[in-house]
């Protein structure tokens, strides 16, 4: 990974413009200084990390909420680029059976082309692969994207953006589906993925993506879903908004049981679908639940007040107890906890992690270096704080042996328990 001396241009202004309608992102919470979620740096590199500043806003006029301030993508996605989407089996059997279900309901015609933004090592396009259809990833982080190819999936490393889609419409014909899973949020030029949709797709065809939903982050109150990369918290009201202003209208919407509660948002172009009640009913949902009020919004920062303060006096007990404890899962999300809550490794000595591009490192900003999860058992430690708490299931199956020892589960959303 490239080390990098320069900081970003850290403003404090409460108020930002709209990456989407140019209206007025008002701040409802504020993390400060932040380093990059996933640049997980060796120790030689640890004193050049980038920060940014890492604040969150709602539009008052699209009701769209959104980071402050934005990261250069190339930052951020790069060839070193360390999140591997294959590393959950959850989220392996997930991505086959969405393939699945797009095989079945969309790539049904005579010789039909998909489609993925951010298809990352091929968690998703392998099925589409392994089914004979025509598929084409598009994907930046050359690392990631090279483990795809590997397995024969057809990715092109670039950004999404209207000009990519120029060429591959060019190259492949039009697109039935165009899909992403957990990286339209991350993007904050929206405007010119929907003009490349509106080129790739071809008359009928569908956008399908799914990113983690306002609705469960707020009842949750999992704020560690805001860092660097989630640029956008989407509600099926900003969706809804940011669709009609390039030509497309939300037609369904689906919530999904994955990292934590997403929902999967379905566009096509404005007229060419009947719109479920599906999507109506969630809006409804939503403006009862006030999602898109910036009081509502400011309520969650005294809950991530309370939790950091509570998870660190927690770990302080457990010092002046002599109990050892770890962390488990070197998640992105796991940074924005950290780095608020101040827990470095005098409190947290290491993290466990079976990522090979992260072993050896440190997590971004506090310093904790991250083990294999291999050597999780030796010693097990008293206590491992459960920073994956998006695949506890998963976890707590695969290290069952940890808490068949006596050892504690701890979990901080949406409040600082221990399992
Ligand atoms: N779809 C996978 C990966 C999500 S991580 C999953 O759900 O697990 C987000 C991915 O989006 C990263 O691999 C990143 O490199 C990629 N990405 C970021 N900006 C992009 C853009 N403009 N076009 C295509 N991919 C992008
Ligand atoms: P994840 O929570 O999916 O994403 P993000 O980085 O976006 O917050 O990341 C899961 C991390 O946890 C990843 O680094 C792999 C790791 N992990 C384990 O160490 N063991 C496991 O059994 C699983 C499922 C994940
Ligand atoms: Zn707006």
């Amino acid at each position: 990974m490239e080390p990098d001396v320069s900081k970003s241009d850290v403003s404090k202004s409460d108020v930002s413009k709209c990456r989407v309608c140019a209206g007025e992102v008002r701040k409802f919470f504020d993390f400060g200084t932040q380093p990059l979620s996933d640049a997980f740096l060796t120790e030689r590199e640890a004193d050049q990390a980038f920060h940014f500043r890492l604040a969150v806003g709602l539009c008052t006029a699209c009701t769209m909420v959104q980071l402050l301030e934005e990261v250069p993508r190339e930052r951020m996605f790069h060839h070193d680029y360390p999140y591997h989407s294959s590393g959950s089996r959850h989220m392996r059997e997930h991505f086959a059976q969405t393939a699945r279900e797009l095989l079945a309901t969309e790539l049904t015609g005579p010789d039909p082309f998909c489609v993925e933004i951010g298809s990352n090592d091929g968690v998703m396009l392998g099925v589409i692969k392994d089914a004979g259809v025509r598929h084409l990833g598009v994907e930046p982080s050359g690392g990631v994207a090279e483990l795809a190819r590997k397995d024969g999936v057809r990715v092109r490393t670039d950004f999404f953006e209207e000009s990519t889609a120029r060429l591959i419409a060019a190259e492949d014909g039009p697109a039935d589906v165009v899909y992403a899973a957990n990286t339209i949020c991350h993007i904050p030029y929206l405007d010119s993925i929907l003009r490349g949709v509106d080129i790739l797709l071809r008359p009928g065809g569908v956008f399908v993506f799914e990113d983690p939903y306002l609705g469960d982050i707020a009842e949750r109150n999992t704020f560690d879903q805001i860092y660097d990369e989630h640029f956008y918290l989407f509600t099926a009201r900003s969706v809804r908004g940011v669709a009609r202003r390039f030509g497309f209208e939300l037609v369904d919407v689906r919530r999904l049981p994955v990292h934590g509660g997403e929902v999967r948002y379905t566009l096509a172009r404005q007229g060419e679908r009947e719109v479920s009640p599906a999507v109506p009913a969630l809006i409804e949902e939503e403006a009862g639940r006030g999602l898109a009020e910036l009081e509502t919004l400011e309520k969650l920062g005294q809950g991530i007040d309370r939790i950091c303060a509570d998870l660190v006096a927690l770990l302080e007990d457990l010092r002046r107890q002599g109990r050892s404890v770890a962390g488990y899962g070197a998640t992105a999300k796991s940074a924005t906890v950290t780095n608020y809550a101040g827990i470095g490794p005098e409190l947290l000595p290491c993290v466990y992690d079976t990522t090979p591009a992260k072993i050896g490192r440190l997590m971004p900003g506090s310093g904790i270096p991250i083990r294999a999860a291999g050597e999780f058992s030796r010693p097990y430690p008293d206590y491992a704080v459960l920073f994956a708490w998006n695949h506890t299931d998963e976890i707590l199956a695969r290290e069952a042996e940890f808490a068949a020892q006596g050892g504690k589960w701890i979990v901080y959303v949406p409040e600082v328990r221990v399992l």
